[in-house]
């Protein structure tokens, strides 16, 4: 296997699962903040990306994607149920998002992801060259930086959590909590979306590991690991490029028409996850239409809701309850020809999500917790004037920087449902500063940014700590 000196590691990679009989795959920009956030600076850069295809058996040699090379490791179907299904999201992906479903704690499923992470760490040890860079993603792989130190003292390790680091109540529940901790401080530089989460884990590394925490910096083992929040964003300029193309226009003039040109769109495009907080805005859509403050014939909701984790146990039972709720609200509320929600479980490609986002006049984007929300960011990067409100959640990492968006608490059935229909109607002239104030912040605070501040950082680290 030929080295590269940038390594991303990463569960998922990020290819369709459709490789053609002759061998070419594409991006799969799979849906997911991750894959998205990473395929946007990789695309050009001369890298290796370890990961998954998210298929069970042998791993298949995989073609380069450009300048980045793909190196699968492969998974058995013990391994995705103890590792995957089980421990990263049935134990950790809860946990960490508020505990807004019971987090399983399932003794057999550590021992798993302890090996596969082990797998994982070999996999970046073998591509990496001497002094090489190497950036771990996300709760799957939490015990791989200290790992491939073990390994490769020589390479640079980054850390990157993409969703929130929970607070020490919670992460305490944790019967593996030193393990998981001490795994992920292996990195020089572990990076977060909010500082809360490095002063939680500053807290957490002092009183289980006798560390000197600060937020910025931990010293464990005579070790300096900085932390810091670097909020995951967007490839702006391509959003924008793409909602300019004349395809994406004319679909969505052709969307707008076919969900009745004089009917307020309210929108939400979203992971089929219990963390998007979809039942609660189901539950305050219909009430609004209980109450006659909402009309079926000027109103119409879409729901995108893509599938995702479906083998999982508590996904499966979101969907069936979304989908009677929906059947529900239809039945109840709908016309001939004119249904109050458009449900939508399937994926779609970046264009026609570009067309879907011009066609809101009202973007709801109200999960439970989040640890960005990078559809909040799509959203506002796909208009191509200064109209459209967004409804936010204040659980959403992208609410720290989207302060011009109408902030919700979506726990609050009550407050969701006074600002959608503020946010319905919103004066044009407060909507378009509030969306010339969101734009400018994403384009300044882009992807290309994000990697640039994380990367530099990361040098800093390593150079500091020689
Ligand atoms: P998460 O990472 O939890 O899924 P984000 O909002 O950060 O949440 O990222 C979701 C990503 O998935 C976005 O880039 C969005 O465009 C994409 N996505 C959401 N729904 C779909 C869909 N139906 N088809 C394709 N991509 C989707
Ligand atoms: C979130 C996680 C990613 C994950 C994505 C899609 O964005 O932070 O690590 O890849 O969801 O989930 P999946 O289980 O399909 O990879």
């Amino acid at each position: 296997m030929r080295q590269s000196s940038l390594v991303v590691v990463a569960n998922r990679l990020p290819l369709d699962d459709n490789i053609a009989p002759d061998g070419a795959c594409e991006w799969r920009r799979s849906p997911g903040g991750l894959a998205g956030a990473l395929h946007a600076i990789l695309e050009q850069t001369p890298a290796t990306w370890v990961g998954w295809t998210g298929t069970i058996g042998e791993a298949q040699r995989l073609p380069d994607l450009g300048t980045l090379r793909l190196c699968p490791v492969s998974l058995t179907e013990a391994e995705a149920r103890g590792y995957y299904e089980g421990f990263a999201n049935s134990t950790l992906w809860p946990l960490y998002h508020d505990a807004v479903e019971p987090p399983v704690f399932d003794r057999g499923w550590w021992e798993t992801y302890r090996s596969v992470n082990r797998r994982f760490a070999e996999a970046a040890a073998e591509v990496a060259e001497p002094g090489a860079t190497v950036w771990v993603q996300d709760y799957h792989l939490q015990l791989v930086p200290q790992l491939l130190r073990e390994m490769r003292p020589d390479v640079v390790i980054g850390f990157f959590l993409h969703v929130p680091f929970p607070p020490p109540e919670l992460f305490m529940q944790l019967p593996r909590r030193v393990e998981l901790l001490r795994g992920m401080l292996g990195a020089d530089l572990v990076g977060f979306q909010r500082p809360q989460a490095a002063h939680n884990v500053a807290q957490l590394a002092a009183k289980l590991l006798d560390a000197r925490g600060a937020d910025d910096a931990i010293t464990l083992d005579d070790r300096v690991v900085r932390t810091g929040a670097f909020p995951v964003s967007i490839d702006v300029a391509e959003m924008r490029s793409l909602s300019a193309r004349p395809y994406v226009v004319n679909q969505a003039r052709r969307l707008r028409h076919d969900l009745g040109s004089h009917k307020r769109v309210l929108l939400s495009v979203d992971r089929l996850d219990y963390t998007k907080g979809i039942e609660h805005r189901l539950t305050a859509y219909s009430e609004l239409l209980r109450d006659g403050r909402l009309k079926v014939r000027d109103t119409v909701m879409v729901q995108v809701a893509v599938p995702s984790r479906e083998r999982v146990e508590n996904y499966r039972g979101l969907r069936d309850r979304i989908e009677g709720e929906v059947g529900r609200i239809n039945g109840e509320y709908g016309r001939v020809g004119e249904p109050a929600i458009h449900y939508l479980n399937q994926p779609f490609d970046r264009a026609d999500l570009a067309a879907l986002y011009q066609t809101a006049d009202v973007m709801v984007v109200t999960p439970l917790r989040d640890g960005m929300n990078l559809v909040a960011k799509e959203f506002v990067a796909a208009r191509r004037d200064d109209s459209g409100a967004l409804v936010l959640s204040e659980f959403a990492g992208a609410a720290a920087e989207l302060e011009d968006a109408f902030l919700v608490n979506p726990h609050d059935v009550d407050g969701l449902k006074e600002t959608l229909l503020h946010a319905l109607a919103a004066d044009p002239g407060d909507l378009a500063t509030r969306m010339k104030a969101m734009r400018s912040y994403i384009t300044a605070n882009d992807i290309h940014a994000w990697a640039r501040a994380y990367l530099t950082e990361l040098d800093l680290a390593r150079s500091l700590a020689l």
